[in-house]
């Protein structure tokens, strides 16, 4: 079975529920609130593990409780975390997230211990690069090192698949040549090729012009557009639900593409997998508790 490396943020989540979305200067009354484990790099590697890939994180958190309640969280799902580094210097990240009642959310991230998560980390751990075969990342943890990790990544000729969230204010021409497949949604998009959003094919024509790889944009409710090296794109339509809360539900779609590649699905058949275990993540609410286990989706999609 291939591997997958997930190399990328761990955060504790202050989920916050509101009727609606506080403006600039307003301050509004919580509905309710909880701590959960998050991040979008623990997220990735929860969702790989609970569709039952064989997968491991790196990546950092202090040595302090929400640290442990983190690892906690991904070992119990079956993520190997041996090689997370725990610091005594910096605590924790964490990100404090607004969910509205139509499920949408506003996300702060305290970067914290993933701020530490240098190029040294990561020479000190290629063993778990070489040995992967799959290597996903986002873009929580520095930029120099998500640089550093695609780089090191291609050389041993992994499958290199980037979810470039948060959106970034930088991101090098270089990379875009060594990434197999780049995953964002419409913002991301429009912030990568520098163009209005709702663009889409002028996204997609900039960013192929820099030598992108497979896109495949998420589109939310719609599904997703994939696009490959050869201008050919497709939609995949979304799957209708109700939505509580659309926290982690990209982590979701990312990490469930993974899986379905590693498990040698075509890409057509891994974006319908990502939006079947998009679809259960957003009916739930949280991050990796709304992540739905290989069997919960058999059971509510029996084809799968
Ligand atoms: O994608 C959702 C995640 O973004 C949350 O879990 C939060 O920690 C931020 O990283």
């Amino acid at each position: 079975m291939k591997k997958i490396l997930v190399v990328g943020s761990l955060n504790m989540d202050i989920s916050v529920q509101v009727d609606e979305m506080p403006c600039a200067g307003e301050t509004v009354l919580s509905k309710g609130h909880a701590f959960l484990p998050g991040g979008k790099g623990a997220n990735q590697a929860f969702a790989c593990a609970a569709l039952g890939a064989p997968v491991m994180m790196l990546g950092c958190v202090g040595r302090d409780d929400y640290g442990d309640a983190l690892i906690k969280s991904l070992t119990g799902a079956g993520v190997d975390c041996s090689l997370i580094a725990r610091r005594a210097d910096t605590a924790t990240g964490m990100a404090l997230i607004t969910v509205n009642e139509k499920g949408e959310n506003a996300i702060t991230v305290i970067q914290g211990a993933n701020g530490v998560v240098d190029k040294q980390y990561i020479d000190d751990n290629m063993d778990a690069l070489t040995a992967c075969d799959i290597v996903v990342v986002q873009l929580e943890i520095p930029m120099d090192t998500v640089i550093y990790t695609i780089q090191k990544a291609k050389a041993l000729n992994k499958t290199v698949i980037v979810d470039p969230a948060p959106a970034p204010d930088y991101f090098p021409d270089i990379l875009y040549g060594l990434i197999d497949i780049l995953k964002p949604n419409e913002h991301e998009l429009a912030k990568l090729a520098g163009i209005a959003q709702g663009d889409i094919r002028g996204g997609l024509r900039a960013l192929q012009k820099k030598g992108a790889g497979a896109i495949i944009v998420t589109l939310g409710a719609d599904g997703a557009l994939i696009c490959t090296e050869d201008g050919m794109c497709e939609t995949i339509a979304g799957i209708e639900t109700e939505v509580v809360d659309t926290t982690a539900a990209g982590d979701t779609f990312t990490a469930a593409l993974a899986v379905m590649l590693s498990e040698g699905g075509t890409m057509r058949e891994a974006v319908r997998f990502a939006n079947k275990a998009a679809s259960m993540a957003v009916t739930r609410r949280g991050a990796q508790p709304s992540i739905p286990t290989r069997s919960e989706l058999r059971a509510a999609f029996p084809e799968i």
